[in-house]
């Protein structure tokens, strides 16, 4: 298997106080035409999207949107049930997603946002899938192994095992060639890629396409305690925080005592962190703000990288809490959403039983 060099964007310069609907430079993404390429991408409803989703990856599919690529939005409730026994809260999170999404400028009435539960046909795509791939290779998966040794669980299920197969059906269902993700995402992606070579190759058919990964050009956004931001380790700052809770958890950042600030992600990862938000905020680099702070010391820093983020944050907020107030259109914009993606994935479908000779 060959890992394609993924294709990477900039992260879009971000103005301070720019609207969320405001235009934010997709002239920054180097990739070929996004016009008519269909993009895929989702999110597991465990929580709320925090500053690294948003800046690792929601900030590119608004771009691509903007450059008319067909955006296709995975709310991956099953893939939940792969590291615990219960959806917590499934509902709710599946709104706070939707929130988070509409709120960053996705546009509902041209993007198709659903929760794969509610698209038959594309669970039912898993069953040939995982004809395709062998155990070991599912045994091989570097995410999925890391994902299994920070479950703290004794058992693995076989969703678990099997979830990167699951995935592949929601990219491929709808055809999807670009995905923006995150890097721990690219062996779920090769596992997409060899599906789709291979049922090609079996069945003599060029029905699926070979989807490319788009990365963001933003470094990985560390926690506040200088480690990866991650909902379960507590030291996420959520896009849905408001002003006072993110100036808390920023206060409470791990930093040094060094008063004069500057970037150095191995030796300082607490204060380069912050340099790195309050840089990804104002659409600056993360030396030019330490510049900025010179000797000020660990409460300069925190200072104002608490009002870049929530500078930046403000309209997107504002949005989020108008949007929140209409539960019903939430549930209307899933709706049309599983409407649209059942009708590509059934199409879908077909095709893959003709070319297996079951229709
Ligand atoms: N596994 C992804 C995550 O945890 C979520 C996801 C599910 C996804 N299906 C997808 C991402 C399809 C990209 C494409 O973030």
């Amino acid at each position: 298997m060959t890992t394609p060099t993924p294709i990477t964007t900039s992260a879009p310069a971000p103005t301070a106080g720019l609207a969320p609907t405001a235009d934010p430079t997709p002239s920054t993404l180097d990739t070929p035409a996004a016009a008519g390429r269909r993009v895929l991408t989702g999110d597991r409803p465990t929580g709320r999207l925090h500053l690294g989703h948003y800046f690792g990856t929601l900030q590119n599919r608004v771009c691509l949107q903007r450059m008319g690529a067909e955006l296709f939005v995975v709310v991956a409730d099953y893939q939940v049930i792969t590291d615990r026994d219960l959806a917590d809260r499934l509902a709710e999170h599946t709104e706070g997603l939707v929130l988070d999404y509409l709120a960053t400028g996705i546009d509902p009435d041209r993007a198709t946002i659903f929760a794969h539960s509610a698209v038959p046909a594309l669970n039912q795509l898993m069953l040939p899938f995982l004809s395709l791939v062998s155990v070991a290779e599912l045994g091989r998966n570097p995410t999925v192994k890391d994902e299994i040794a920070h479950s703290g669980r004794s058992v693995v299920s076989g969703l678990m095992f099997t979830y990167p197969v699951h995935q592949a059906a929601d990219i491929l269902f709808c055809k999807a060639d670009l995905v923006p993700v995150g890097r721990d995402q690219l062996p779920h992606l090769d596992v997409a890629r060899t599906v789709a070579r291979r049922f090609n190759e079996r069945y003599g058919a060029g029905i699926f396409p070979h989807p490319e990964a788009l990365l963001s050009e933003a470094p990985l956004l560390p926690g506040t305690d200088g480690k990866k931001m991650s909902k379960s380790r507590g030291n996420a700052i959520a896009l849905a925080a408001d002003e006072d809770e993110t100036a808390r958890l920023i206060r409470g950042a791990t930093t040094d005592a060094d008063r004069r600030i500057g970037y150095d992600p191995v030796a300082r990862p607490g204060v380069a962190g912050l340099l790195l938000l309050a840089a990804l905020s104002q659409g600056r680099t993360p030396e030019q703000v330490a510049e900025e702070i010179g000797d000020g010391g660990a409460a300069k820093l925190k200072r104002v990288t608490t009002e870049a983020v929530n500078e930046h944050l403000r309209p997107i907020r504002a949005r989020r809490a108008e949007l929140a107030a209409d539960r019903a259109h939430l549930r209307e914009v899933l709706n049309v959403g599983a409407e649209r993606a059942n009708a590509v994935a059934d199409a879908t479908l077909a095709e893959v039983r003709r070319a297996m000779g079951s229709a």
